[in-house]
């Protein structure tokens, strides 16, 4: 077990390389499996999620070979669907992305029920509907998820999707990508890695029109060919730095970016009193004023995202007056809470809604990371507390964040990741489930 210990108070300062987007890398490394050639995939973030996905391909048959840290080639011309790793796929959120892929290439999936960071219920009834709409006969028990078409192939189907939903309008293009016939998705989530997906299947051979909007269209072929692709830079990522630096002071240029992704939190920002120079692929950010509260309502994109709804509430604990949060997307977010009044955050919830009374100073305290973004606020709110702060169950920002105490301390922060003695094992059950 590992766990972070940050003597707060530091401004930041300097230089920040953004890597791969997450939930971009985490759909394209299942898509690969309906590729009937060798992918090489480029700016793959270097994190526990993308590593899970490579070691389930493996486990299926597919050959993974890392060209770099962050460059891998998957070969998964000899895949077989049947040996998917259970004990592996139930970790992950993005396994879902494997229902799809299987039924698109082979016509028939079985795995388990997705994993995930804890935010309440995260029914996948969007994802079966679109399924099922293709033709897929889909049942749901004993915790496994289990598809197959009576043809051996999914056909075109106009889906209107009930909710926005990010992994459904993702596995649905996927799984449509081989399927006979015209696919519509209407309700389609428009977030940048939904665009990013649709590029790498079309340069691949498939025919997906429309991401970025809320139609989207594929028109299924026969056969997806290898090629090379390179993921765009993590939006949530850059805006996690932007908000470190926005509460802690200073001013950081944050490298390999794609300032129009950002702008749904630069503007939020910016009401906060933070200065904001956009450049082609870098962004300024500056804050040497204090910081002025607003409200903050999480939709899902061009809105403000979920994704950095925890560290932008870290970041209003700081500000002057009152604030309001209201989540839009999740129905129980709030649970790193609890850890930042450990610090002296004051803040109500009740329900979907967060009040943020901002105070002058938090202070240093031992504290957990709940889930992956919530880890981040609390190492946000170490960055401006006074004194020291612990944060235990690392592992979750782990798997999303590359290099994290690196990149922060080469910006100047003071934080280090220490090694505590393990706990005694109690079951198979160490790695916990995120995304
Ligand atoms: N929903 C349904 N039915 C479904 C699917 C979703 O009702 O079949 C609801 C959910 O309960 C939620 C809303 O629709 O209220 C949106 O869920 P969505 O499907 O968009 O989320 P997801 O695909 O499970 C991805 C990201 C999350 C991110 C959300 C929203 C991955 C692996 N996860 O989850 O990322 O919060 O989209 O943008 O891509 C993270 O990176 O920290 C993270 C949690």
């Amino acid at each position: 077990m590992e766990k972070y210990i940050i003597k707060g108070g530091h401004k930041l300062q300097g230089e920040i390389e953004i890597s791969g987007a997450k939930n971009a890398a985490v759909a394209i490394i299942p898509a690969a499996l309906m590729v009937d050639g060798i992918c090489r995939i480029e700016n793959v973030p270097s994190i526990s999620d993308t590593q899970m996905l490579l070691s389930i391909l493996t486990h299926m048959g597919a050959k993974v070979r890392p060209l770099s840290r962050t460059t891998v080639e998957i070969d998964c011309r000899n895949v077989h669907p049947a040996d998917a790793p259970f004990d592996l796929t139930r970790k992950i959120r993005a396994s879902y992305y494997l229902i799809g892929a299987m039924l698109g290439r082979f016509g028939q999936a079985k795995t388990t029920m997705p994993g995930g960071c804890n935010f309440g219920v995260r029914p996948i009834d969007q994802h079966i509907k679109g399924m099922c709409a293709m033709g897929a006969q889909m049942e749901v028990s004993g915790g496994f998820v289990y598809g197959t078409t009576p043809s051996g192939r999914l056909r075109g189907a106009y889906i209107y999707l009930d909710k926005v939903s990010v992994g459904a309008t993702m596995n649905i293009m996927i799984a449509a990508s081989l399927a006979a016939g015209r696919t519509v998705i209407e309700n389609a989530a428009r977030e940048p890695h939904i665009v990013d997906l649709a590029n790498f299947l079309n340069s691949m051979g498939a025919d997906v029109r429309g991401a970025g909007t809320d139609t989207i269209k594929v028109n299924g072929v026969s056969r997806l060919h290898g090629g090379s692709y390179s993921i765009i830079p993590d939006q949530i990522e850059a805006g996690t730095y932007m908000a470190a630096v926005s509460a802690a002071g200073g001013e950081l240029t944050i490298k390999n970016v794609i300032p129009k992704h950002l702008e749904c939190i630069s503007a939020k920002l910016r009401e906060m009193g933070v200065e904001i120079e956009d450049g082609e692929d870098f962004l300024v950010v500056r804050r040497e004023n204090p910081l002025l509260r607003t409200n903050v309502k999480t939709l899902p994109y061009p809105g403000f995202p979920t994704d950095m709804q925890p560290q932008i509430t870290a970041t209003l604990c700081l500000a002057e007056g009152t604030s309001v949060v209201t989540e839009g997307v999740w129905d129980d977010r709030y649970k790193f809470v609890n850890e930042l009044r450990k610090m002296g955050a004051q803040i109500q919830v009740d329900g979907k809604v967060a009040v943020v009374e901002g105070v002058k100073n938090l202070t240093g305290a031992v504290v957990a990371a709940c889930d992956l973004r919530a880890g981040a606020a609390v190492v946000i709110a170490g960055l401006c507390a006074q004194g020291t702060t612990e944060i235990e169950d690392i592992h979750y920002i782990e798997r999303g964040y590359e290099d994290f105490v690196q990149k922060l301390r080469s910006a100047g922060a003071d934080i280090v990741c220490v090694a505590e003695p393990d706990e005694p094992a109690q079951g198979d059950d160490s790695i916990p489930a995120a995304g």
